[in-house]
C-alpha cells in the first residue's frame, strides 16, 4: 500500500475528528519513524507527549510481549500484580498515596473532578462543587474533562457545558482568590499549559494556588497528563516548583505507548473513593500496567531524565541562536524538552515543510511551534532539526 492508498480509505471509514498530516506511519525506533513507503522521519512529536522512551523501547516492548502470554486482561473484581506493582512506584517517587487505573487523559481528569467533588461533599456538605481552571488550559475532551476546558473554541457547538467550573487567567492569583466562593472545593491546573501554548507557571504562582487551597481549603489538582514522566527533565512537572499537590492526573508517556491514565492522590483526599463510587472496566488492566511498570523503571532508573536535561540545553542555545537570527521568533520558552518557539505568524506552513523535509514538529495555538521529541534525542539529532529550521526560516526574509 502506499500513503494515497491508505489515507483514501481513511477519509472514507474514519469519523473526521482530526486534521491528519498525509503520511501514514508504519514502524518506529528510538527517534525515528518510517511511512508505509519507506521514507524516514525524526520525530519531534512522540505522540504529543506519549513516546517519551522512543518508539519501541525494548524493555517496554519486553513486558509487553510477556505479559501478552501470560494475561492479557480481568476485572478490577480481582487483584492485579502489575496493577499493583504500577502503584507502588507511583506513590514511592511521588506526593501519592494512592492511585486509580483508567484509560486515558481526559478520564484520569473525570475521576480528578469525581474525587474533589466527593470529598468535599463527605467533608463540607452539599453544594460546595465547583472547580477553577484556568483560561488556557486543556484537560480532555469527555464532557467533564473539556467542561473544565478554559478555551471556548472547543466548547463551540456541544453547549451547555456541564456547570461548575470557573476560569481565571493563569497568574493571576487575586482573581482565583476572588473566583473562589462558598461553592467552590479545588483549582485544578496544568503546572505547565501545554496546548494551550506551553505556557510556564509565573514565579511563585503555585506557590500562590496552594495558599489560597489552604486559606479557603480546596483541592489543588494538577494536571500532568502531558508534563509528566519525565517530560520536564524531572518525573514530575511539580517538583520543579516545590508545591506537591493534593491530586494529580497522569497518562500520555506512563506506559510508554499504551493507552492508560492514573490519578493519584493524598491519602486523606483518596478515602472518598469508596467501593462502588468510581470504576473504570479496563483501568490498570494488566497488559497496560505492566507496560507501565517497564516505562517508569527505565525513566528512573536509565537517565532518561539526565539526557532530557542535556539535550535540553543543548536545544534552547540552538533556538536561541535561530531566535538572534530572524526578528519573526518572538519567544522560545519551555522546560525541559517541552519548547514552545512563538513566531508572529502562522506556524502551520513551517509544519508542512518539516514534514517535507522528514521532521515532524507540531503546531499549538496557531503561532507556537511546538517541540516535544522522545526523551531520549541526541544533540546530532536536534542539531538536524534546527538545520532544517533555519533553511525554512531563511526563505522567510
Ligand atoms: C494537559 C492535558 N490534559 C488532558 C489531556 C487529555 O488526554 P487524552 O487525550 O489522553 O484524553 C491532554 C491531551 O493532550 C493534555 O495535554
Amino acid at each position: 500500500m502506499t500513503n494515497e492508498d491508505v489515507m483514501k480509505i481513511s477519509q472514507e471509514v474514519l469519523a473526521q475528528t482530526y486534521g491528519r498530516f498525509p503520511v501514514v506511519l508504519i514502524k518506529g525506533q528510538g527517534c525515528r519513524l518510517w511511512d508505509v513507503e519507506g521514507k524516514e522521519y525524526l520525530d519531534f512529536v512522540a505522540g504529543i507527549g506519549v513516546c517519551n522512551l522512543g518508539h519501541c523501547h525494548p524493555k517496554v516492548v519486553q513486558a509487553i510481549r510477556e505479559q501478552a502470554g501470560k494475561l492479557l486482561h480481568v476485572s478490577n473484581l480481582y487483584h492485579i500484580e502489575p496493577q499493583v506493582q504500577l502503584a507502588q512506584l507511583l506513590v514511592k517517587h511521588s506526593f501519592a498515596d494512592r492511585v486509580f487505573f483508567c484509560n486515558s487523559g481526559t478520564e484520569a481528569n473525570e475521576a480528578a473532578i469525581k474525587l474533589a467533588r466527593k470529598y468535599s461533599h463527605d467533608h463540607f456538605g452539599p453544594g460546595r462543587y465547583e472547580i477553577i481552571s484556568l483560561l488556557k488550559s486543556f484537560h480532555g475532551r469527555t464532557l467533564g474533562a473539556l467542561a473544565a476546558t478554559g478555551q471556548e473554541r472547543f466548547h463551540k457547538g456541544f453547549e451547555p457545558m456541564m456547570p461548575g467550573f470557573k476560569f481565571v487567567p493563569q497568574g493571576d492569583l487575586a482573581a482565583t482568590a476572588a473566583a473562589a466562593s462558598n461553592s467552590t472545593c479545588a483549582i485544578l491546573v496544568e503546572p505547565i499549559q501545554a496546548e494551550g501554548g506551553v505556557n510556564l507557571p509565573q514565579e511563585n504562582y503555585l506557590q500562590g494556588l496552594r495558599r489560597i487551597c489552604e486559606e479557603k481549603k480546596l483541592l489543588l489538582i494538577f494536571d500532568e497528563v502531558q508534563v509528566g514522566m519525565g517530560r520536564t527533565g524531572k518525573l514530575f512537572a511539580y517538583e520543579h516548583y516545590g508545591v506537591p499537590p493534593d491530586i494529580m492526573t497522569m497518562a500520555k508517556g506512563l506506559a510508554g505507548g499504551v493507552p492508560i491514565g492514573a490519578m493519584l492522590a493524598r491519602e486523606e483526599v483518596a478515602k472518598s473513593f469508596t467501593p462502588g463510587t468510581h470504576a473504570a472496566t479496563f483501568g490498570g488492566n494488566p497488559l497496560s500496567t505492566a507496560a507501565g511498570v517497564a516505562a517508569l523503571r527505565a525513566t528512573i532508573e536509565d537517565g532518561i531524565l539526565e539526557n532530557c536535561q542535556r539535550s535540553s540545553a543543548h536545544f534552547f542555545k540552538k533556538l536561541e541562536g535561530l531566535k538572534r537570527k530572524y526578528p519573526f521568533i518572538k519567544e522560545v520558552r519551555g522546560k525541559g524538552l517541552m519548547i514552545g518557539l512563538e513566531l508572529d505568524r502562522q506556524g502551520k506552513d513551517v509544519v508542512m515543510d518539516c514534514l517535507k523535509r522528514g521532521f515532524l514538529i507540531n503546531c499549538t495555538n496557531e503561532t507556537v511551534l511546538r517541540f516535544i521529541p522522545p526523551l531520549v534525542v541526541t544533540p546530532e539529532e536536534i542539531d538536524r532539526l534546527v538545520q532544517a529550521l533555519d533553511e525554512i526560516f531563511s526563505t522567510w526574509s
